[in-house]
Order: C-alpha cells, then structure tokens, then sequence
C-alpha cells in the first residue's frame, strides 16, 4: 500500500469545508493507503501560542478526527511532538534549504507581512519541517490544498538534493494526493468564495457550533432582493445557499426551493430555515461525538500513545537510512 499522509496545525476548530473538503476523503483514504494523519504542533509555534490554549486546542482536533471517522487501528493518527525524529530530520535538512529559496516562499512573504513583529527562523524554515513531516515516512502522496503546493514542491526539492548529494535513494519525491472528481466545493455565508475560518467568524459552520449559533450565521447568510423574472440565473451568494442545500438537504427539499426561485415565490427566510435546519441534523451528532471524546482523557492518551509507537517505527527506519548516507554512524 502506498503512504499517504496529512498534517493539520491546531489552530481553532474544523468546520464544513474542512470536513467535506479533507476528512471526509481521509476517512475513505484509510482503506486504500497506509495513512499518517498527524497535529501539526511545533508548526504552530511560530506565533507562540499560549500554553494552555497549545495544549487544549492538539486534544480538540483529536477529539474532531476521531469523531470525523479517523480511525487509529487503520491509521496512525498522532501528535508531531511526540515524534522528536522529525525534529532531527528537519535539522539534518536545514542543511541543504537555502536561504534564497526559503526567502522566495509566498507564504513566507505573506507572514513577513502580517506578522513583522515576529519574523522568526522557524517562519523561515517552516517548509523545512513540513518537508520533515513528509520525508520522515517516505509519504509518496500528500492531500494538500493551493496554498501548500509551494511547500510541496520544496520537499521534492531537498529530496532530490539529498538523494543527490548523498548518491542515494533513501527519499522519495511526493506528489500532491489528487481526489480526482471528488472535490466537492463548500462555499462560505459571506456570498462569495469558499468556507474559510479567515474570511470572518459568520463564514463558517464549526463541527462545535451551538445550534443556536448554527442558525444564526446560516440566518445571516447573504442574499439578494430576490429574483424578478421566472428561471433567472442565480447570482452567487444564492447559488451558494442552493450549493450548501444540495450536500446537507434532501433532494425533495432542493427541488422544491429550486422551482420556487424558478417561479419567483421564493423566500430566502424559509430557504435558510430549512438549510440551518439540515446542518444541525448533520451537525449535532457529531457536535456530540466530539465533546465525548474531548473529555475521555483515557482514550485520547491511548489513542495518541498508539499513534506515537507507530510513528516512531516508521520514522526510525527512516533515520537509520538518512543517517548512514550522510555519513553519520555509530562508534560505539
Ligand atoms: N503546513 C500545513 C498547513 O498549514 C500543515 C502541515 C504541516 C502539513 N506539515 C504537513 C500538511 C505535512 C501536509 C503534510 O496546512
């Protein structure tokens, strides 16, 4: 089976684009690849989070893995931290990223930007342990979204450079995992572009949101005055609610709101009622599956010291190979 695999950092909660854009698809993943599914913590240190929210924010995504389907029999599913090899070979990559490159990074530009208090190495190194993460288990294919294909394309690079440098070939180059036709686009409330936690806190729908919560941001989502001539086409925060209807509602339900806005009758308050109303049905047992497993501090443990041992066996092999080309070898 070939190795995929995909790292999350711990920074605030999933919400539905996160879920039918990436969970979903890991879940069915775990079947056909040998899949590492890992919490990006050390990632997030580059803005120095707070202890406390660190630690309670690694346990959330955890808990909404597992609640999404994850399974850590099939997969390994564990904490990056726990697996200190990806720090030495992140360390023994740095070696061979250079300044130039790591500087030309978007992403990095980007950071430089919004946070010019804090351009710290670890920023500017950030595609180096990403890079780690991946080469750490060989990974022959990783799910990224747009905005990671730059730092994929790096790991390619200090791959081949290794392999180069060092005559062998003890690290394969990864692709980007492609789900083919199965992408499915999950627009956000705001009326234009996807669900997104940086496009403003009443974009998204949270796995955790309260229903009261859920209704409310699905209520305020945006619309038009309503259409004036019969089969008009849509402008795009409708489609988008109608977009949203046709994952989280019944087909009955779709046709009915699709030939009242083909006939002019609309109601954009009864259309959003009934769309917030479906989102909780498919929202709330999960909603409740995750605040279970938050609190079940006894199998989180389990389930993270499982993943752990798997990582490191893995990664192990990894370093032995590393370590010998480059040359680094016991004298005792
Ligand atoms: N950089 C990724 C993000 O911000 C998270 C990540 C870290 C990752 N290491 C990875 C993703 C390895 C895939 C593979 O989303």
């Amino acid at each position: 089976m070939e190795t995929v695999l995909s790292g999350v950092r711990p920074t605030g909660n999933l919400h539905l684009g996160n879920y039918f854009g990436a969970v979903k698809n890991f879940v069915k993943m775990q079947d056909e690849y040998k899949c590492f599914f890992f919490i990006a913590d050390y990632h997030s240190l580059t803005t120095h989070p707070n202890p406390a929210d660190l630690n309670n924010n690694v346990r959330q995504v955890i808990a909404e893995y597992l609640a999404c389907g994850l399974d850590p029999e099939k997969s390994t599913i564990y904490v990056q931290s726990d697996l200190p090899e990806t720090a030495e070979l992140y360390l023994l990559l740095n070696m061979l990223a250079y300044k130039g490159e790591l500087e030309k990074c978007t992403t990095f530009k980007d950071k430089i930007r919004k946070q010019e208090q804090n351009i710290n190495a670890g920023l500017l190194t950030y595609p180096v342990l990403m890079a780690s993460d991946i080469l750490i288990h060989r990974a022959a294919q990783v799910p990224v979204g747009k905005d990671q294909e730059q730092h994929l394309e790096m790991t390619r690079n200090y791959a081949k450079r290794f392999n180069h440098l060092y005559n062998c070939d003890v690290l394969p180059e990864p692709d980007a995992f492609s789900f083919d036709g199965e992408l499915i686009k999950i627009p956000g409330l705001d009326g234009n572009g996807k669900m997104g936690k940086s496009e403003g806190p009443n974009n998204a729908i949270y796995l955790v949101d309260e229903p009261s919560v859920l209704k409310k941001k699905v209520m305020k989502a945006k619309t038009d005055a309503g259409p004036t001539e019969p089969n008009s086409t849509k402008p795009e925060e409708i489609e988008n609610l109608f977009q949203l209807m046709r994952i989280m509602s019944s087909k009955d339900t779709l046709n009915h709101f699709e030939n009242a806005y083909n006939d002019c009758s609309i109601r954009y308050g009864d259309l959003k009622k009934q769309l917030a109303e479906d989102m909780e049905n498919f929202v709330s047992p999960l909603r409740e599956k995750i605040k279970d497993l938050a609190q079940n501090e006894e199998y989180i443990s389990k389930v993270v010291k499982l993943g752990a041992d798997k990582a490191r066996a893995s990664a192990n092999e990894t370093l032995k190979l590393v370590r010998e080309a480059i040359g680094i070898r016991k004298f005792y």
